[in-house]
């Protein structure tokens, strides 16, 4: 055998290695007792494109259920962030840096990058049940750091940081997927985006345990769009995922990608969207500048946090979002299909009232609570939000009815 073909061989054979080692070993996974508390809810089927003729978005009531708390913790938690998503008719949040405080001296007792929580029902949707804020293991994250990133944990100043700011989608009764920037503090006061990360949650129903794994430490580094972190929807058995181009757009341009569900720890299966060619290609599109055209969405305002799904009493696809200009506004495009074309135009849906902070963040969209036999899904919506009050923050909520 010449010695070329050797090498040829041997690099085959390695990446072969690589990939199924990528597919079938995760670089972090860890598991939890889940409740089994029940909030069945019915999945959508949305098409992949509708007619654009729509509802209004005007509303026809709101209430406000205001703060989410772990009704039956020991301890008085505080969260920002957040999404949630259901596995087996179960309804959990994955909410970014949470505290536990006593309540009876009122001192920190523990902290964590993210946490998990169950819904406890629909129709009081402030109660949640907490998962992982858990003394007996170290207070550790939901998510699982790697054993590299761990060993920064007790750092503030140089520490990793896990946030997910969007909602995780259900890729079958058991397992669903959750996109999210990895982030990394140079001092006790700011962080940066290293990239972008995955993490499978599977649900054993009979057993009641979660089992949150990642994949690999970064799906995505910062040298491309953070695909997913910013919104992702199933359709058809398709992921499609968006993600900001914060760097050269400064979070006006949202990319997409796509991959079929049940090849979504292999990154082989991915595919990039092109607005400029209406068309996916296994090319994805460099952010070494600003890449407009091939951009799904343009905003006409900086996006921040915000959520993408299927309304079939809107008969279209809506992002529900917060701006970056953060004046707690929840607004609303929407698009025939999750190609688009997206009308950028938005309409304001609630202006949400600030606390101390001065501003609130994290806006999104949690639609499964009103996804329920006889409720036509999109007409009614819990919107979810953090409240910054004087010296801590948490989760608000309130539904909304469209007319
Ligand atoms: C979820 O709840 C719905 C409605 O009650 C029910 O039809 C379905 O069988 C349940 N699915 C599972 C996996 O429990
Ligand atoms: C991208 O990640 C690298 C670490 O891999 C980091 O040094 C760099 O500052 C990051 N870039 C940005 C723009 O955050
Ligand atoms: C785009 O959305 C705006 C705000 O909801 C609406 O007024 C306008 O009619 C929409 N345009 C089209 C072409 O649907
Ligand atoms: C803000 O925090 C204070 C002190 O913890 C508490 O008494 C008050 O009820 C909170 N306000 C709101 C609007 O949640």
């Amino acid at each position: 055998m010449l010695p070329g073909s050797t090498m040829i061989f041997t690099t085959i054979v390695l990446l072969c290695a690589v990939a199924s080692a990528t597919a079938q070993t995760p670089v972090a996974s860890q598991s939890f007792p889940f409740p089994s508390i029940l909030t069945p809810q019915v999945p959508t089927n949305p098409p992949y494109s509708s007619s654009p003729v729509m509802k209004p978005f005007t509303l026809s009531a709101v209430t406000d259920w205001s703060r989410m708390s772990d009704w039956t913790s020991p301890y008085n938690i505080y969260r920002d962030g957040g999404g949630s998503c259901s596995l087996s008719n179960r309804t959990f949040w994955v909410f970014c840096d949470t505290t536990a405080y006593s309540k009876t001296t009122g001192n920190i007792l523990g902290a964590a990058s993210n946490s998990m929580t169950v819904a406890l029902s629909f129709s009081n949707p402030k109660g949640l049940k907490d998962v992982t804020m858990i003394p007996s293991t170290g207070w550790k994250p939901a998510i699982p750091f790697t054993a590299y990133e761990d060993t920064f944990s007790g750092n503030i100043g140089t520490r990793y940081a896990l946030w997910t700011y969007t909602n995780c989608v259900q890729l079958s009764e058991t397992r669903a997927m959750h996109f999210f920037l990895v982030n990394k503090f140079s001092n006790p006061y700011s962080s940066r985006q290293y990239g972008n990360t995955m993490a499978i949650y599977t649900l054993d129903p009979v057993t009641n345990q979660i089992t949150i794994e990642r994949p690999e430490q970064f799906w995505y580094t910062n040298q491309t769009y953070g695909y997913g972190s910013f919104a992702s929807v199933v359709v058809n058995k398709v992921a499609y995922l968006y993600g900001l181009d914060r760097t050269y757009s400064g979070s006006y341009d949202v990319h997409l990608a796509k991959v079929p569900v049940g090849y979504e720890t292999n990154r082989n299966y991915y595919r990039y969207y092109d607005a400029a060619a209406g068309a996916f290609s296994y090319t994805m599109p460099v952010p070494t500048a600003r890449r407009q055209a091939n951009a799904v969405i343009q905003g006409t305002m900086p996006f921040s946090t915000g959520t993408v799904f299927w309304s079939a009493y809107h008969n279209a696809y809506l992002l529900v979002f917060f701006n970056n200009w953060v004046d707690s506004t929840f607004r609303v495009l929407s698009a025939p299909s999750p190609t688009g074309p997206w009308n950028v135009s938005n309409s304001v849906l609630y202006r949400s009232t600030p606390g101390e902070g001065g501003f609130n963040y994290g806006g999104n969209a949690s639609p499964i609570y009103y996804q329920q036999p006889g409720q036509i899904a999109g007409k009614e919506l819990l919107l979810q939000y953090s409240y910054q009050n004087t010296s801590n923050t948490y989760p608000k909520i309130l539904q909304v009815t469209f007319n």
